[in-house]
């Protein structure tokens, strides 16, 4: 059974203006595509076509001449991980048990957005700002170009793509725009909540 593209959680207009349908056109129907065919044509014949994405990403990460692998499959299960992060009329402030894991781990909420912002800015070249659980601690990271949380001993609860395909269409190189508008308009804390809920 091959992998195959998952939808999008919502319509490629719906988080205009911040993300446009035409950078979804884009990032999910070639780019996210891509990283599937990708993948499908290096595990195809081998025993790792018929194994989980989490399972291929945890086999290959710490192995150079997987590398093929590991990218396309991490950057498959990272953008599905990133249209989750996000839904319309998202963003702002979380409650609950994500806003006192947030409140517990930073101060205050505002100094999380300060630290998110900062690692996505600072990420030299491709790759992705996160949200993470580790040792039952909340950490904000910054990864380059496919890797990922599961690949640190981190579980992933929210993640922004800085890759420039992200948001070139729409911010051009305005990357700090893009992640404010990320943080305050897009941001779905119920996806953050179930991930911390299923971490702890
Ligand atoms: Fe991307």
């Amino acid at each position: 059974m091959a992998f195959e593209l998952p939808p999008l959680p919502f319509a490629k207009d719906a988080l205009e203006p911040h993300i446009s349908a035409r950078t979804f056109e884009f990032h999910h129907g070639k780019h996210h595509q891509s990283y599937v065919t990708n993948l499908n044509n290096l595990v195809k014949d081998s025993p790792m076509a018929s194994q989980s994405l989490e399972d291929i990403i945890g086999a290959t990460a710490k192995d150079a001449s997987k590398a093929g692998v590991f990218n396309n499959a991490a950057q498959v299960w990272n953008h599905t991980f990133f249209w989750n992060s996000m839904k319309p009329k998202g963003g702002g402030q979380p409650s609950g048990d994500v806003a006192s894991a947030i409140t517990g781990a930073f101060g205050s909420f505002d100094k999380f957005k300060d630290e998110f912002k900062q690692a996505a800015a600072t990420q030299f070249g491709s790759g992705w700002a996160w949200l993470v659980i580790e040792g039952g601690k909340l950490k904000v990271t910054k990864t380059a170009n496919a890797i990922n949380p599961m690949s640190q001993g981190q579980t992933a609860l929210l993640t922004c793509d800085v890759w420039e395909h992200a948001y070139y269409l729409d911010y051009q190189n305005r990357r700090p725009d893009f992640v404010a508008a990320f943080l305050d308009n897009l941001v779905n804390w119920d996806f953050v909540a179930a991930n911390l809920s299923k971490a702890r």
